[in-house]
């Protein structure tokens, strides 16, 4: 795979780093203001009757804060938090071991619940349930249920997917909330508070250079920041501007929306090979090399909110401002 700024696999590499930069309580973390506010009363009023937190569900494009927000709800509840993932779930066991060994309240974190596989999923039921585990000794006719305790637990469940999570186990979440996109002010408080912490000088036009480019999402924001003071260090005396920022991501290949060659890739092949579509997604996939996963994860979801494409029962299309944002013609359609 090509070296790409905006890599979703890179940042997995550099976690320890982003765990150090990452907000603790719901008042250092910027943004999504109504899913604070709400995760505000629930805790509080968990806290006030000395209850476990309700299991909250949270779903939305990647980057946006879901596993520092299960952090930070540990955090204000005052206790740890486990980490996992769907797809790191293999056998029911798997999972049971991960329930049996919790400390009462705390705080279990599955990260792309969307991808548990059924079996396992069922072994959640109970447990979200009623804090038990329903575990079956031997097979056929000779076999038996045993049930066992569990301590009381909150799960937080993320998901880029909402509409994958399956009814039943949607349902044993009792808040429910979704992220947005952050807004360029947001972002540029967002990375304002980074460059504190990395202690590098930046001018406010030059984080707002950054948060425009950082589509919404404060992981891309982080990651271009450091690239950014690397620029700022290497090339220049170290301070952030706003003309370094703009010399910075014309390098990076990040353009003025944020948009990278992944991105110009998808919506170019779509209208060279496509006629600008409708085309199906497999397809798009195919013709540019990409997993359809990706990009019906990572790049669809910004480049639809943003207006570039439409899906329609028919496939996906580009509009209109693509082509101008290409400074292409308009087709007849
Ligand atoms: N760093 C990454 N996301 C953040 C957020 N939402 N608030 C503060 N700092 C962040």
């Amino acid at each position: 795979m090509e070296e790409r700024v905006l890599s979703s696999d890179a940042i997995a590499n550099d976690v320890p780093f982003e765990q150090s930069l990452r907000p603790q309580t719901l008042s250092q973390y910027i943004g999504q203001d109504e899913v604070k506010k709400n995760l505000a009363v629930f805790i509080e009023a968990a806290k006030l009757r000395k209850e476990t937190l309700d299991h909250v569900l949270l779903f939305g494009p990647p980057g946006l804060g879901k596993t520092t927000l299960a952090v930070v709800i540990a955090n204000e509840m005052g206790v740890n938090v486990r980490t996992t993932s769907g797809p790191a779930i293999e056998r029911p066991g798997d999972l049971a071991a991960i329930l049996t060994s919790l400390e009462p309240g705390e705080v279990l974190f599955i990260d792309e619940i969307h991808r548990l596989p059924r079996a396992i999923e069922e072994v959640l039921y109970p447990a979200m349930e009623d804090y038990c585990l329903d575990i079956v000794i031997g097979k056929g006719p000779e076999s038996r249920s045993v049930r066992l305790d569990l301590p009381p637990f909150t799960l937080v469940g993320a998901t880029t997917r909402s509409g994958s999570v399956s009814a039943p186990l949607r349902d044993r979440f009792g808040v429910l909330s979704r992220l947005e996109y952050y807004t360029e002010d947001q972002l540029t408080n967002i990375i304002q508070r980074t460059a504190k912490i990395l202690e590098t000088e930046i001018e406010e036009k030059g984080a707002i250079e950054i948060a425009r480019r950082s589509r919404g999402t404060p992981r891309i924001a982080n990651r271009l920041l450091r690239r950014v003071r690397d620029f700022a260090q290497v090339r220049a005396d170290g301070v952030i501007t706003r003309q370094l920022a703009d010399q910075a991501l014309e390098l990076l290949q990040v353009d003025r929306l944020g948009l990278d060659n992944i991105d110009h890739k998808l919506l170019k092949g779509m209208i060279e090979k496509f006629r600008g579509g409708p085309v199906g997604l497999n397809t798009i996939a195919a013709s540019i090399g990409e997993e359809a996963m990706t990009i019906e994860d990572v790049y669809e979801p910004y480049l639809l909110q943003i207006g570039f494409l439409q899906r329609t029962p028919r496939g996906r299309m580009v509009t209109e401002l693509v082509y101008e944002y290409f400074q292409l013609e308009v087709p007849e359609r």
